[in-house]
């Protein structure tokens, strides 16, 4: 059986504020996006689908030999993360058989630790759903809603033991995922949530801090010194 990763490229990353788009921010002399596909481009994976913007100019400019036979540009993102998927997932059909595992990963997440794909792919492989790596949360949580005057006030207090932060990869037979994302709002923020829409339930399996969302500026420093301990 075979396995695929599919890593959605094509936002903006307006959050990070930099010259250019996040999944091309320099991060240890590198890309973004060049750390993203290393931490994927090995076993059970076969094939790294990369979605970019039709307009993308930066994927060209950067060296990609390393993974020669192995990475694939799709030219296809969309307005959302899920269209970006989507579109991505349905121009892989070609080359991906509906029974596929498809492994779906952030390009802001530099830092997937090796022992967390594969504890994904080993925990999910025999499941029937599929599962996602996620985090259980460590801190209180508490839900905000706004005063009469405007201000934010804590509106209540969730019960932690019960949530769990979802991270990538994000691991569904292809058939499952292109069904659930073509039925899925554009608004939704992970492959999971489209799954949980038709009813089923993903399995959850313990990722680790190390593969945390690279999103604000001061994240970069965080992982490039994950890269560098891991380099030395
Ligand atoms: O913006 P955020 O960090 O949530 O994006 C998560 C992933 O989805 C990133 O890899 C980003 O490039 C991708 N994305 C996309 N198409 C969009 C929006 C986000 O491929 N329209």
């Amino acid at each position: 059986m075979t396995c695929v990763a599919l890593i959605p490229a094509a936002g903006s990353g307006s959050r990070l504020a930099g010259p250019q788009p996040k999944q091309y921010a320099s991060l240890a002399g590198r890309p973004m996006l060049w750390h993203a596909v290393a931490a994927v481009c090995r076993p059970p994976v076969e094939t790294v689908f990369v979605v970019l913007a039709p307009g993308d100019t930066g994927y060209r400019s950067c060296d990609w030999s390393v993974f020669a036979g192995k990475i694939a540009p799709l030219y296809c993102g969309g307005e959302t993360r899920r269209d970006s998927v989507y579109n991505g997932l349905v121009a892989a059909m070609t080359a991906v058989n509906a029974d596929d595992w498809v492994l779906v990963h952030d390009a802001a997440r530099p830092c997937l630790p090796a022992a967390d794909l594969e504890r994904l792919y080993a925990e999910c492989r025999h499941d029937e759903i599929g599962g996602i790596l996620a985090l259980p949360v460590a801190e209180t949580v508490k839900r905000a809603g706004k005063d009469e005057a405007g201000a934010q006030r804590v509106a209540g207090t969730e019960d932690r033991a019960q949530l769990w932060l979802a991270q990538t990869p994000q691991m569904f037979r292809a058939a499952l995922l292109a069904e659930a994302l073509g039925k899925a709002k554009s608004s939704i923020t992970d492959e999971a949530s489209a799954i949980e829409q038709m009813g089923l339930r993903p399995r959850l399996v313990a990722g680790s801090h190390e593969n945390f969302k690279v999103t604000y500026i001061e994240d970069l420093a965080i992982a490039e010194s994950i890269l560098a301990r891991r380099a030395a």
